[in-house]
């Protein structure tokens, strides 16, 4: 275990900065167990609602976009919470600090507007031994029209008021889950600190319909026919956590979970770069399964060696300075597009073509050679980004 990666929140101890969310991955004691003993240091237990709210899960309900590699980039769930009763969490919960005490085991919960199943919930994971509780107060499609989920985390009244209740009965740090379906998360994330809450964590999924059968005109994915918005996550979805996880830390100090996209170990640097002080991850363990931990950890010491680090947490908000308003970015910083690597270029000319009808036409290919004109190029950076084999760079 290297010490250097260990971190904090709410005077909690992580051996290491990779929590699993709260998601299929943790939905047993077994499969939590599992993956703790693989490395993770911590798991949100898949959040839990009163028995009388508990349904079925439904047939199927995950569908992808891929990149034209084929590689999953994007992935879409509508699936619903635990369907495992209050009393079964308890249990495992408890089991779990018993048999891993080093660990941390974080209670996630959800429940309707009313104020004792909020609060009976939550002193139930407390009296278990959960670390800390996390309010899910973000699902984007679960039980929206009984006023669950991101139903609560869309209101900043509401989520004040549900932060409150669960502050009055336990003593564990209360963790907000908060949605990034909302026009300005810092509003509802300096509602719920007001009211209490010890810690953030953020994102949820991004509402989305992941596509439509255009033969039968199924939305995605299709449960007999029809479907739901749903919840998007996967790496499609990192720049818009990266980007709540910024806005929050603008705002506040309290400790950040940064979730949303986290697939290699450079995902998380950034993440503590914009102001986290350990992450949450799922998708990509549902994708990869557990052992993707190892190659986490072992490219994050790499890391802290090679930077000469004492912790990782010193680089927690070192890119917050940099994030300015448009208007304050220079604007005499001039950059151009540089042919680089020449021998790579293949001649598909798609610079060209996207520089002619989306740029300023500054690429010529002179006797199947490629040059940039200076003095046309104003550095925009789109060629460098179209050309598949790394011919050009902004110099
Ligand atoms: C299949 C699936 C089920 C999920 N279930 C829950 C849940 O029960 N509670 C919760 O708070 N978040 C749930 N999430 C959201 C994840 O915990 C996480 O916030 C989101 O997927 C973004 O992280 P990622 O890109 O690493 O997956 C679920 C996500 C997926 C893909």
């Amino acid at each position: 275990m290297n010490k250097k990666l260990q971190t904090s929140f709410c005077g909690i101890q992580l051996e290491n900065p990779c929590i699993l969310s709260s998601a299929s991955p943790t939905q047993s004691k077994e499969s939590i167990a599992k993956a703790l003993k693989l490395g993770w240091a911590g798991a949100v237990t898949k959040t839990c609602a009163p028995d009388n709210l508990l349904t079925a899960d439904v047939a199927n309900r995950f569908a992808v976009l891929r990149g034209s590699d084929g590689e999953i980039a994007g992935f879409e769930n509508i699936e619903g919470l635990t369907q495992k009763p209050a009393t079964y969490w308890e249990n495992a919960v408890c089991e779990l600090k018993q048999e891993f005490p080093a660990k941390v085991i974080i209670a996630s919960i959800m429940a309707d507007s009313a104020r004792e199943s909020w609060q009976s919930l939550a002193r139930r994971m407390e009296a278990a031994g959960a670390d800390a509780l996390e309010l899910n107060l973000s699902c984007p499609h679960f039980r929206l029209s009984d006023n669950m989920g991101a139903a609560i985390g869309k209101s900043e009244d509401r989520s004040a008021t549900i932060t409150a209740w669960v502050k009055e009965v336990v003593k564990i740090p209360v963790i907000i889950k908060l949605t990034p379906n909302v026009n300005n998360i810092q509003d509802v994330a300096a509602a719920v600190i007001k009211a209490g809450a010890d810690a953030l964590a953020a994102i949820n999924t991004v509402q989305s319909l992941m596509g439509v059968d255009i033969d039968t005109f199924e939305p995605l994915p299709a449960v007999n026919g029809c479907s739901a918005f749903g919840g998007y996550s996967g790496s499609a979805v990192k720049p818009i956590g990266l980007r709540c996880v910024a806005q929050l830390a603008q705002i506040t100090d309290v400790p950040i979970h940064g979730i949303g996209g986290i697939e290699k170990w450079q995902d998380i640097v950034e993440y503590f770069a914009v102001g986290a002080s350990c992450v949450q991850i799922c998708t990509a363990v549902m994708l990869n399964g557990y052992q993707i931990i190892t190659p986490l950890l072992q490219g994050l010491e790499e890391y802290v060696e090679r930077k000469e680090l004492r912790s990782l947490q010193e680089i927690t908000g070192a890119a917050l300075p940099k994030i300015v308003a448009r208007e304050e970015l220079n604007m005499q910083w001039s950059r151009q597009s540089t042919v680089v690597a020449p021998e790579k270029c293949t001649n598909c000319a798609k610079c060209l073509l996207v520089c002619s009808e989306s740029g300023k036409a500054a690429i010529r290919f002179l006797n199947k050679k490629i040059y940039v004109d200076q003095n046309l190029c104003d550095g925009c950076s789109l060629c460098t980004h179209v050309c598949p084999h790394g011919v050009l760079a902004l110099r």
